[in-house]
């Protein structure tokens, strides 16, 4: 097959980690039979930089005519909230999202095998295993409801933003959680606040619905901060968790974590029609930028779920996943997460490793 794939390099060690990433793509290329052509894509503080804003016109159209897109990482210092939004990096991001129609965000938080003592969690914890989806709503809830800021006569400057959530928008998000479900360990966890919030008792509802639906399929209702506590507690407990957009944005870094790096862990946002964007759940890290110190492994994966979710090949995504494993096995380590003791290897050698087991 020839796939066109965007390539969104961002801003920060973005650029490096989408390098190593290209450069696996084209030994799986080699190995598979697969050619590439690579689109060039303008978007984030960089774009700002060039062009003036973060989402150049056009820059969904250029995706568009893709059959995936790959993103490294957006934002830095530079390009802060005291900036307006035509220049931050976050709000090209959450345009992309929305135009590309992205509602579902699949990120996997699972312990690699080579990784068990990297988890901060009790011994115990980590040795029953972590392997759990987190399956974020992308494209709704309080991340794209009317936001205001306003003077007031007696109590100074007021704001609000709005949570909103359609049946529609809950019903096929919960679909993909079910589906998924299937595929694995067929258990959902849905996570809500039904117990304050309106749009958390329509959430609940709608997927009660589903539940019934998916019969074959284990359900549970999970209210968000006692799921925030048991992903501390219990992690192995999860198979699917299925939430709205805030609250999967933070429970998916707290799950990242108690796998043991953030560096690590990818992500696939796909919606009914490709193109699916395929990005690590790590940011811009502009501390370390350009010095060949950032793990590119997030971005690694990330083209293993694009393998497996937009072009249905699951030989190429486990034959990626594999070398990753075997490269951690054999002990190497970037700096974020080498055992003390251990001299790390850089961002280039790390991806030449892990090349060369594929
Ligand atoms: C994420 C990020 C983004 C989000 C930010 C950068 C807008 O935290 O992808 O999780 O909140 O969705
Ligand atoms: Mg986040």
């Amino acid at each position: 097959m020839n796939y066109k794939i965007a390539l969104i390099k961002g801003d920060g060690i973005g650029p490096e980690v989408v390098n190593e990433a290209v450069g696996v793509m084209e030994a799986v290329g080699k190995k598979f039979g697969h050619t590439f052509e690579f689109v060039d894509v303008l978007l984030g503080g960089c774009a700002t930089d060039a062009v003036g804003k973060s989402y150049p016109d056009g820059t969904a159209e250029k995706c568009k005519a893709c059959d995936a897109v790959l993103l490294g990482a957006v934002g830095g210092p530079k390009w802060g909230s005291d900036k307006p939004a035509e220049q931050r990096p976050e709000t090209a991001l959450l345009a992309i999202r929305k135009d590309l129609g992205l509602y579902a965000n699949l990120r996997p938080a699972a312990l690699r095998p080579a990784m068990a003592d990297a988890c901060p969690l009790k011994k115990e914890t980590a040795e029953k295993g972590i392997d759990l989806m987190m399956v974020r709503e992308l494209t709704g809830g309080i991340y794209f409801g009317k936001r205001d800021k306003y003077q007031t006569e007696d109590r100074g400057l007021e704001a609000t933003d709005l949570m909103a959530y359609s049946e529609k928008e809950i019903e096929r998000i919960g679909r993909r959680a079910f589906e998924l479900a299937r595929l694995r360990r067929k258990k959902v966890s849905s996570v809500d606040k039904a117990n304050v919030l309106e749009t958390s008792r329509l959430w609940r509802s709608v997927m009660h619905r589903l539940a019934d639906e998916y019969s074959d399929v284990q359900y549970e209702d999970v209210l968000v901060d006692n799921c925030a506590m048991q992903l501390v507690r219990d992690p192995g407990q999860f198979d699917v968790v299925v939430t709205e957009n805030m609250f999967g944005d933070i429970l998916s870094d707290e799950a990242s974590m108690v796998t043991g790096s953030i560096g690590l862990l990818p992500s696939a946002s796909i919606g009914d029609t490709a193109p699916g964007l395929y990005e690590p759940i790590h940011g811009s890290a502009p501390d370390i930028a350009g010095q060949d110190k950032a793990n590119p492994i997030a971005t690694i994966l990330s083209v293993a779920m694009m393998f497996r979710y937009s072009f249905q090949r699951a030989e190429e995504a486990n034959a990626i996943e594999a070398a990753v494993d075997a490269v951690l096995a054999e002990g190497w380590r970037t700096p974020d997460i080498a055992e003390p003791g251990v001299t790390p290897i850089g961002t280039k050698e790390m991806g030449r490793l892990i090349r060369e087991h594929i």
